[in-house]
């Protein structure tokens, strides 16, 4: 697996036209100005995507940039009001698709069975999936973390048709304690090696054979002062980032930690 990391900005339904614009605009500055090495993504609200595409792509010099979605329809096209599909949101450039974050889970009701839909409609056309697990802090306290994860990765890629034809690194894994989400407070450094090993651990069983293990990230809390540190865990491959994705100069320096 490659050795670069990659950085999400997770923007949720925050923001308006002009300051995603002025934050889409700075973002590119940067990586034209600083040596950065990562892979950075933006995931805006749907209704974004067209001009925030057009801002990133039109800056061809800069490669390490692309933009995604933070849901996606498990339908392809027809008569599912509100949905949008994958190829509609290609149209605009999106390269990445993010499915199952917990706020979905939990405040819209989506199931599991649901969000393996997703995920295999997108692997079964070779897009890019940005899967979301992690526990409650009442699964954590009863010590029930690891077995929920299972489950989210056993359900979302378990049944995956042919796993043969499937490209796993198509597949990233955005391991996001619920209770970590937006609370300030990140998971330790400990727990995020113990967890992330455990994930590509289970992945080497779910996704068999697998000749690229997929890349596993880590989402919760993630700012510009704790960013290196969890960057530098071995075994993370990335960072998913919410609320600090949407200040200029905290999401630039977290793009800029090595
Ligand atoms: P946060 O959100 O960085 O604000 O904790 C992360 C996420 O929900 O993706």
């Amino acid at each position: 697996m490659s050795s670069k990391k990659i950085i999400i900005a997770n923007w949720k339904q925050n923001g308006s036209l002009k300051s995603l614009r002025s934050l889409t605009s700075q973002i590119i500055k940067a990586l034209k100005l600083k040596s950065i090495s990562h892979s950075v993504v933006i995931l805006p609200p749907y209704v974004y995507l067209p001009i925030l595409a057009e801002q990133v792509l039109s800056n061809k010099k800069i490669r390490n940039l692309s933009i995604g979605v933070q849901n996606v329809s498990a339908f392809s096209d027809g008569a599912y009001t509100g949905e949008v599909s994958f190829e509609m949101c290609k149209d605009f450039g999106s390269k990445y698709f993010l499915v199952g974050h917990s706020e979905r889970r939990q405040i819209l009701s989506e199931s599991d069975v649901l969000i393996s839909n997703k995920v295999s409609r997108l692997l079964n056309h070779n897009k890019k999936v940005i899967l979301c697990v992690g526990e409650t802090l009442a699964e954590r306290n009863k010590k029930l973390d690891k077995s929920v994860i299972s489950k989210q990765l056993i359900s979302a890629l378990g049944s995956l048709s042919s796993k043969s034809k499937i490209k796993t690194n198509n597949i990233i894994i955005a391991y996001e304690p619920i209770w970590a989400i937006g609370s300030g407070k990140s998971a330790s450094s400990e727990d995020i090696y113990n967890t992330h090993s455990y994930i590509k651990k289970k992945l080497n069983m779910i996704l068999k054979p697998c000749k690229i293990l997929p890349k596993v990230i880590y989402g919760g809390s993630v700012n510009n002062t704790n960013s290196k540190e969890i960057l530098s865990i071995d075994g993370v491959d990335g960072t998913l980032v919410g609320g600090a994705s949407l200040n200029a100069k905290k999401f630039i320096e977290i793009c800029s930690s090595i």
